[in-house]
């Protein structure tokens, strides 16, 4: 797939940019099901970022599939592609030395692996938004759990296709229990400790 294209070495790395604006660069995976709250939060904690004069950057689901990934649809090989090329693009925000929110389903946890692995050790977020099918269900901002409980949304998350929940995330973010702001104060929190 890459024969004949040769690696061209950068003039600036990614330690450098580091260093001049002193900040490091990681991604937050957010993944949940759809309504847990993901773009929501990310968004919140970008401002707040913002705030604190760290660059940032929100890559949102919703948003990429109008763009980027808007030839994909929602069976497991395009949710995989989809995930793949975010990744990729994550990994280039890291590179550049910004901090990265991304905010996608990415119900599998075999392609949120393959994301860890593209980048280093502690480079890798993984935030699990929380909340049951019920709650998202009920919250159901764009009316979509009602049309995929009325079979009119195939392979819905949650409904009709699976979610897998993550095993060790680095942080779990429980929506049905706290509200936005305390949800970006333990964001806040975890980026201070660390
Ligand atoms: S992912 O599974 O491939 O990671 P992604 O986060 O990009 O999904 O997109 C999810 C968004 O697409 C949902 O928030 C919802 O608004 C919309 N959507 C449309 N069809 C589906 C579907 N079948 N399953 C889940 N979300 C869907």
């Amino acid at each position: 797939m890459v024969e004949n294209i040769v690696w061209h070495e950068a003039s600036v790395t990614k330690e450098q940019r580091q260093q001049k604006t002193n900040q490091k660069s990681a991604i937050f995976w957010f993944t949940g099901l759809s309504a847990s709250g993901k773009s929501t939060l990310a968004n919140a904690f970008n401002r707040a970022l913002f705030d604190s004069n760290i660059a940032s950057y929100v890559l949102d689901g919703d948003n990429i599939r109008h763009g980027l990934n808007n030839d994909l649809g929602f069976d497991e090989e395009s949710r995989k592609e989809n995930i793949r090329r975010i990744g990729e693009v994550a990994k280039l925000f890291v590179d550049s030395g910004q901090v990265v929110l991304t905010a996608f389903i990415s119900p599998y946890i075999a392609d949120r692996q393959t994301v860890r692995e593209l980048v280093e050790a502690d480079e890798f977020i993984e935030v699990y938004v929380k909340a049951s099918v019920d709650a998202c269900a009920k919250r159901d901002p764009k009316g979509l759990y009602e049309k995929a409980k009325r079979g009119e949304i195939p392979n819905f998350t949650g409904v009709s296709a699976p979610y897998e929940a993550p095993e060790q995330p680095e942080i779990i973010i429980d929506t049905e229990k706290y509200s936005i702001e305390e949800c970006v104060e333990q964001l806040m929190t975890y980026l201070k400790e660390r």
